[in-house]
């Protein structure tokens, strides 16, 4: 195969598998290579190899965040301005400021301290199926947990659960005519969003409540404190980043434990694997395909002349496949060690909530690999459309009924 056809941006790809063979042959042949974007985009540079990614990740100065975002496509220059307040798309200094400020409520002791409710969370998301031996499992089993965990960090009420679950549903602009939502519903959606954070902020001021709103609204670093407006953008920033990601890595986890039945015997004979199992679902599935960066510079990279302002596109997809790093790439192994993969990013924007995101994959699967030992693929596996996220929309399943842990 030449490199010439090669179309790894076309959304309609992706409804069949991220094309991991196209990545294999321009990691080969063309790491860094020019991309067309239909129909009316400028074009980008697409870096498939793992080196690459990682030094563009650790040099912000020439590979910036801020000035066209870190989605392929340009946004209109009022929309730059609000995405702009988004972490992800900061660079430095500002980006180092908000990052220790956003860190404070992210730090071990408070992903600890979540560790029981989390737990609690994921057997009653299994109690809800288990007597009725089947059920579609994204919907039922992997969204949950992620919602239920950023509306209890961000400290929002039960009752309001609902309302986080709509939103980032709605803001989330997939190319699937599925999930399609209108531009004036996505900004609406926002605005509302906006209005309740607010609410909820302007509620835990000066209080010493333990919940990220409280911890983020009253954190002080180098005597600067969070505006009520960086704290609006922040937590619609974790509505958007804390649950797709999640939910498709855990959907996408089990897809590859049913799909290799010999790894995951394994892994149900002997559980102390889980913590490689859960790195290697991370590599296997990498949830984030890609992220942009645009160049502050004319720079040259394997050859092929960058200009600044170029669009430049991190495909962790294809990193995390990269034969330089990883041996057999193409084969899924819950004992892979070391297992460097990117799926969190690297350098100045790692994810945020890796260490969160992590402990929820770990206690799902637990309590999966130890209620639903024989879950087996029932029908369909429904592909998101989209060459961002690398989502599944639904897949029904079966499994030895239960009981549930309260009965
Ligand atoms: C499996 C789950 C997840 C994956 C694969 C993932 C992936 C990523 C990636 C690739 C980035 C890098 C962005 C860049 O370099 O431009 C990132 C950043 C980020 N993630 Fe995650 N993420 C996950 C879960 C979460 C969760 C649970 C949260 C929060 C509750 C979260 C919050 C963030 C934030 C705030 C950033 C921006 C960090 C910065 O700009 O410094 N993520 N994530």
């Amino acid at each position: 195969m030449g490199t010439k056809n090669l179309d790894i941006f076309d959304p309609d790809i992706y409804v069949g598998g991220v094309p991991h063979e196209a990545f294999r042959v321009l990691r080969a042949e063309k790491p860094v290579s020019f991309q067309a974007e239909p129909p009316d985009g400028r074009g980008f540079w697409a870096v498939t190899k793992h080196a690459d990614i990682v030094a563009i990740s650790k040099d912000p100065g020439t590979f910036s965040s801020w000035r066209g975002g870190t989605n392929i496509p340009d946004y209109p220059p009022d929309s730059l301005e609000v995405i702009r307040m988004l972490m992800v798309n900061m660079d430095p200094p500002q980006h180092n400021k908000f990052r220790r400020l956003a860190s404070t409520g992210f730090t071990p002791r408070m992903i600890a301290r979540m560790e029981e409710y989390i737990r609690r969370a994921a057997k009653e998301i299994v109690d809800e199926v288990i007597e009725q031996g089947s059920c579609d499992f994204v919907t039922k089993i992997a969204a949950e947990l992620p919602l239920i965990v950023i509306a209890d960090i961000m400290g929002v009420p039960k009752e309001d659960r609902h309302l986080v679950f709509d939103w980032s549903n709605r803001l989330i602009g997939f190319d699937d005519p599925e999930f399609q939502t209108s531009l004036e519903d996505a900004q609406m959606a926002a605005a509302e969003l906006w209005g309740y954070a607010n609410q909820l902020a302007e509620g835990r001021k000066g209080g010493d409540g333990k919940d990220l709103t409280s911890v983020l609204v009253n954190a002080v670093v180098d005597g600067e404190q969070l505006t009520e407006m960086e704290f609006d953008a922040f937590f619609l920033l974790l509505c958007v980043a804390g649950n797709e990601t999640t939910r498709n890595l855990i959907s996408g986890g089990m897809l590859a434990l049913i799909e290799n039945p010999a790894q995951r015997a394994r892994l149900v004979a002997d559980r102390s694997l889980l913590p490689t199992a859960v790195e290697e679902m991370l590599r296997w599935v990498t949830p984030v395909i890609h992220f942009r960066r645009t160049a502050t510079k004319d720079v040259e990279l394997r050859g092929q002349q960058i200009k600044e302002n170029d669009k430049v596109v991190l495909f962790y997809s294809s990193a995390n496949r990269d034969e330089e790093v990883f041996t057999d790439g193409m084969t899924f192994d819950v004992g892979r060690d070391p297992n460097p993969h990117i799926a969190f990013g690297i350098g100045q924007h790692s994810c945020l909530g890796l260490n969160l995101a992590r402990l929820e994959i770990q206690v799902m699967f637990e309590e999966l690999l130890a209620r639903m030992p024989d879950i087996e693929l029932a029908g369909p596996v429904r592909r998101l459309r989209s060459n961002f996220i690398n989502g599944v929309k639904s897949f029904p399943v079966t499994f030895t009924p239960g009981k549930r842990s309260d009965a």
